[in-house]
């Protein structure tokens, strides 16, 4: 039906006849001469109508925002004044000759280039948002980034290999979507968190490298870079350790992003312990854009009578941190009662402060209401650790360690960003040494870290039982700009080793055969040593879009709390399809979405 794309047409097709289609983005009546800004996934290009040809211009009169056209017409400059730099096509104009409406359209329920339309109208109409020449750009960036990744692993020797979607529940921590079997009464599959144990499995299955660019499930609390369903890169391969395995995807990332984006980014990345990267960051993913750093001192707040301190600065699992902002005294009462509540949606029960006016004159060059409470010479070695200076202010957390991390973690990336701190750059980094087991309070058991498949340091091996609290896993996760992209580690490959870290994570041994049989099975049958990772592909894609939110970057994604305006899903279904699915009962529970953390 067309000759070219609207966006290619620039001035070396001057006098050349052209056919093209697309959509109406704007039509202007000028006073005798209709202009239509005629759209496709390419672009935008400029459709004159004189009222010459009769017929033709009539047509053009009834054109609309939005109708389907197909055109034909001669390519010509733009009269001197009137091109437009901002445009591909900005040199030229199309000097329309035929015209046909290939479909009329409604007024579109919202104006495509309206910044301020809602969310839920945008995904309710996905179909029309989607023609916005951003969100074009967004699809055709996925789409060139799934290219490039495939490319690169299949000239790495990987071959692509689909696992199950109806499957048994895998254990990445979130909670299952439940699949009722019609013909199994009672019983249920689930839709996989991941294709870990599938991935393993190909391993002992002699695949060597496997990858898959798979959807997985995950019923948990959504935020600005989690949905329900979301894309990963899978990768798994055998007889390598961490450190080839790291190499190997590192070298595709930057591949990636010089091919797609023309950036170059560090080489090697920088790599950081998971305690120094909590202790120093707050945060196992920190952004390195943001250079303000958390200060450990506890150790001087111990004997004093301010509880708000002393009682973490005591409490072995407690943590007070000082947090430097370099000319924050110009804060505001307000700005500050603003922080308090941020970090209170981390649980901090407050945000204390001193403000530094002019240090030469000791304390009584600080101004804040809890001076009072704390030793002078507390106060001043506070000072010296965190490096403040004149017209600084400094924010303390003290709680549970937890508690502190998360709080001053989140404020030390909004202060960065509300007061333009944050570098503008790429910051990858690999965060590496995570301990093996966290300890749940609330359930009084360990807990795996990444998940219970991953392999103990060899050194630690020996010390699972003995303190599992110090055992450090093989894990590595790939974080850039403070998200975490991708994570993964060197799996256990023995069965006696696999069986004493379910038990330590409390799986029973029945429990461990009901859910995993066929995987310890497995490991009895000759399974290589093996290892690899996951990339969350719309988290990537997100960030090398400039995007806030991975529902930018997916063509149909899920709302806040996990529907979808456009088909209306979830709904409801017959009752006779429940009865064949051997569903009893129905609880219409109201879901309550909880606030976005970031
Ligand atoms: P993990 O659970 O860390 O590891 O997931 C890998 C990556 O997937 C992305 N991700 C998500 N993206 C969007 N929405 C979500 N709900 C969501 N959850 C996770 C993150 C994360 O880094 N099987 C292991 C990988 C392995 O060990 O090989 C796994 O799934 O970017
Ligand atoms: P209060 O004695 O509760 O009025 O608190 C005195 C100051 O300490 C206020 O600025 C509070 O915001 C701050 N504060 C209270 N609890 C904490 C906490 N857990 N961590 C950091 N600051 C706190």
């Amino acid at each position: 039906m067309r000759s070219h794309y609207c966006g290619e047409i620039n001035a070396e097709f001057i006098d050349q006849t052209v056919e093209l289609c697309g959509w109406v983005n704007r039509r202007r009546d000028h006073g005798g001469v209709i202009f239509i800004d005629l759209r496709d996934r390419s672009g935008l290009v400029q459709v004159v109508y004189d009222p010459d040809i009769e017929d033709v211009f009539a047509t053009a009169e009834q054109v609309r925002n939005e109708f389907v056209l197909r055109i034909k017409g001669r390519v010509r400059a733009r009269p001197e004044g009137t091109t437009n730099p901002e445009l591909s096509t900005g040199e030229i104009e199309i000097l329309g000759k035929q015209l046909e409406i290939l479909n009329r359209a409604e007024t579109p329920p919202f104006q495509l280039d309206d910044e301020d339309t809602s969310e839920e109208l945008r995904l309710r109409y996905r179909y029309v948002d989607l023609r916005r020449p951003v969100m074009q750009e967004r699809m055709i960036l996925r789409s060139q980034v799934t290219r490039l990744l495939r490319n690169y692993l299949d000239d790495h020797g990987f071959l692509d290999i689909e696992t199950p979607m109806l499957t048994k529940a895998t254990p990445e921590g979130a909670r299952d979507y439940l699949v009722p079997s019609r013909v199994h009464p009672g019983k249920f599959f689930a839709l996989p968190q991941s294709p870990q144990l599938f991935k393993q499995l190909l391993m002992m299955s002699g695949m060597d490298r496997y990858y898959q660019i798979v959807r997985c499930f995950r019923d948990e609390d959504l935020r600005a870079d989690r949905q329900p369903e979301f894309t990963q890169l899978d990768i798994e391969m055998s007889f390598l350790d961490e450190e080839q395995i790291m190499n190997l995807v590192e070298a595709m990332i930057r591949g990636l992003f010089r091919d797609a984006l023309g950036v170059e980014l560090p080489d090697p990345f920088p790599r950081m312990s998971y305690h120094e990267a909590i202790r120093r960051f707050g945060s196992d993913r920190p952004d390195l854009r943001c250079s303000l750093e958390l200060v450990d001192v506890a150790d001087l707040l111990q004997e004093i009578d301010f509880k708000v301190f002393a009682g973490p600065a005591r409490d072995p699992n407690g943590r007070v941190a000082a947090l430097r902002l370099p000319q924050g005294s110009k804060l505001s009462r307000k700005d500050i009662d603003e922080y308090t509540k941020f970090v209170g949606i981390y649980g901090a029960r407050g945000l204390a402060y001193i403000k530094v006016n002019e240090l030469g004159n000791g304390v009584n060059g600080l101004q804040s209401p809890i001076l009072k409470f704390l030793p002078d010479e507390a106060v001043m070695e506070i000072m010296r650790r965190t490096g403040a200076q004149d017209g600084d202010l400094v924010f303390f957390g003290a709680d549970k360690a937890h508690v502190v991390n998360e709080a001053l973690g989140a404020l030390r990336v909004k202060l960065a960003q509300d007061l333009e701190l944050m570098s503008d750059s790429w910051q990858p980094l690999w965060v590496v040494d995570f301990p093996m087991f966290e300890w749940d309070e609330a359930n009084n058991r360990w807990h795996a870290l990444h998940h219970p498949f991953t392999a103990p340091k060899t050194e630690h091996i020996d010390q699972l039982e003995s303190d599992p609290g110090a055992c450090l896993s093989r894990a590595y996760d790939m974080v850039l700009n403070g998200s975490e992209i991708g994570g993964g580690s060197i799996r256990i490959h023995q069965e006696a080793v696999q069986k004493r870290v379910f038990k330590l994570l409390g799986i029973e041994e029945q429990e461990a055969r009901d859910k995993f049989g066929f995987l310890l099975d497995a490991l009895k049958y000759g399974c290589p040593p093996h290892g690899g990772l996951a990339f969350g592909l719309d988290r990537l894609v997100m960030l090398m879009a400039g995007a806030h939110s991975i529902r930018e970057v997916m063509a149909f994604p899920k709302t806040q709390t996990a529907s979808c305006p456009l088909t209306s899903a979830p709904s409801d279904v017959e009752r006779k399809q429940l009865q064949e699915l051997h569903v009893k009962v129905r609880i219409p529970e109201q879901r309550n979405a909880s606030p976005e953390k970031n």
